[in-house]
């Protein structure tokens, strides 16, 4: 057994003291989301700074934690706060909640986040569906030994973002009358936003939008065997298609405008899984 999949396992171990309770979806909310949980029937909380070996986010403080419980009939298991690489922990570790999920029972990742637009046609405030994702500005997750309790050493990422998932995203924007816009996510390491040249060059390799997650995580999902599904915010034109500076601050004001309409969305799209 691997060093990783053995802390996974005394994480899960906890988890299981905590509450039996068996989620079939796993949301990871991203900025603008938090607070979420007034959309679920909480049924059980844990905090990660309890579970033994959990990565702890040093930007969210003490407020990180799992809810399990149900969205209408499904039942889910919900992030709030994520650890990001950019915080200075390995990929491995990074990824380490999505792979607990797994143990916990999730066959579906819904990952959610706030992201500077590429795409010419984009606009601050809209959201993007992922249909794609570019990681190769930063570590495969997967990278060292095996862990072959998840999945196999060379996983096929055709299907990164499952077509079924996302013709459910589609029809429940219609009918929730919410546009959303689709496209192709790249994640870079960050902190940093990136500079217009940057920007520039990834417009060139095909991305619409530039983030500082997500993509690792749908990486250890597929490995594991997990579908995905991914919705974006546009909180902000990446640097130098904007015409302002980029401050956290704006990204953090865009997604709170956005909220009420992500968690609209958001909840439609459960509900029909
Ligand atoms: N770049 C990278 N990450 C981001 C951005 C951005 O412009 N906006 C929100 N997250």
């Amino acid at each position: 057994m691997s060093g990783q999949f053995e802390k996974i396992k005394q994480c899960f171990d906890y988890c299981r003291k905590i509450t039996e309770f068996r989620p079939r979806i796993g949301l990871i909310l991203g900025s603008g989301l938090g607070n979420y949980a007034k959309h679920m029937r909480v049924e059980c909380e844990i905090p990660y700074g309890e579970i033994p070996g959990f990565p702890l986010s040093t930007v969210e403080g003490h407020d990180g934690r799992f809810l399990f419980g149900y969205i209408g009939t499904v039942p889910a298991v919900v992030m709030k706060g994520r650890v990001h690489y950019y915080e200075g922990y390995s990929m491995e570790d990074v990824v380490l909640p999505v792979r607990l999920m797994r143990l916990l029972g999730i066959e579906i990742l819904f990952l959610t986040n706030a992201s500077g637009g590429i795409n010419p046609e984009f606009q601050a405030g809209d959201f993007m569906m992922i249909t794609d994702q570019i990681s190769s500005f930063v570590p495969s997750p997967l990278r060292g030994e095996n862990i072959k309790e998840f999945g196999v050493r060379f996983p096929d990422m055709t299907h990164i973002y499952d077509p079924e998932l996302q013709q459910i995203i589609r029809e429940t924007s219609k009918d929730e009358k919410i546009t959303i816009k689709e496209g192709v996510y790249l994640q870079t390491a960050g902190p940093n936003f990136e500079s217009p040249a940057e920007v520039r060059m990834f417009a060139c390799l095909g991305a619409d939008a530039v983030g500082m997650s997500t993509a690792c995580e749908a990486i250890a999902a597929r490995h594991a065997g997990i579908r995905v599904c991914g919705i974006s915010c546009i909180s902000n034109m990446a640097s130098g298609i904007s015409k302002v500076e980029l401050s956290h601050k704006e990204v953090q004001e865009t997604a709170d405008l956005k909220a009420t309409d992500f968690e609209r969305l958001v909840t439609g799209i459960i509900a029909r899984m």
